[in-house]
């Protein structure tokens, strides 16, 4: 999802529908205020939730958004489909508006997805060195071992990519039913991890990424609006730096 970052006077000329060597005075003047403040440097770099104004009136003015969805199965993780429900059309129409998916969850997969306005947002939480670490819960078909739990953080070979799994975890809760916590996102990489043991998933439910846990509250289908304590956990040591990831499978529970 690109970020639209545009230069002022660019920004400008496009409001206004005036030249950029016709916006000169004006800036001078600093008839234009950016976030509150006068700006006169025709340079400067305007973000999406930057707020603009011209002799006060407003030329633009996007709060950033984040929401939660408990996602149902059998629903896309896309914004349009032509056959099935998508995770967008959950929301009432009144709340898409230049909204987009911040992840994936198969179709058949359940839990947290997250929605935003904010692309730069988006992207480092996809980024693989912010090491976002995503928690699921899954039942199979066959008994677990202890076997699973070397396979998993010693990685697997996915000879379609070309490419070594990170370490995972995994934590058995019982015969049928175990906590992974993934540090990245392959194709159906859950299923074909527990695949390599000849062992189908019949339910996969994310509960968490990093420290933001899925509200167990929402019904499937139900969304909301993250907090800001639930936005900041998300990254809690700062970005790039003390990832969950390579920690312990007890660090979050
Ligand atoms: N791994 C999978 O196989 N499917 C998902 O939806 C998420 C992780």
């Amino acid at each position: 999802m690109p970020t639209r970052y545009h230069r002022l006077d660019r920004f400008l000329s496009q409001a206004l529908q005036v030249s950029r060597s016709g916006l000169r005075p004006v800036l001078a003047a600093g008839r234009v205020q950016v976030n509150g403040v006068p700006v006169r440097d025709r340079q400067q770099r305007i973000g999406p939730f930057d707020r603009v104004e011209l002799d006060g009136e407003l030329l633009q003015s996007e709060a950033p958004r984040y929401l939660m969805v408990n996602k149902p199965a059998g629903v896309v993780s896309a914004t349009s489909d032509d056959r099935h429900t998508t995770v967008m059309d959950l929301l009432p129409a009144s709340q898409r508006e230049g909204l987009h998916l911040a992840g994936r969850l198969d179709f058949n997969s359940t839990g947290l997805v997250l929605l935003t306005n904010d692309g730069a947002w988006s992207r480092q939480l996809s980024q693989p060195e912010n090491q976002v670490r995503k928690h699921y819960r899954v039942t199979v078909e066959q008994p677990l071992t202890e076997d699973y739990v070397a396979a998993f953080s010693e990685g697997m070979w996915f000879e379609f990519e070309g490419i070594k799994t990170r370490p995972a975890t995994i934590r058995i809760l019982g015969t049928y039913e175990a906590d992974v916590w993934l540090c990245e996102g392959r194709y159906h990489q859950i299923k074909r991890m527990f695949g390599r043991f000849d062992n189908k998933v019949l339910t996969l439910h994310r509960l968490a990424i990093g420290h933001l846990v899925m509200d167990d509250s929402l019904k499937p289908g139900e969304w909301r609006e993250l907090s800001s304590l639930e936005l900041s956990s998300i990254f809690p040591e700062g970005k790039g730096k003390h990832s969950l990831c390579g920690q312990g499978s007890n660090s979050d529970q």
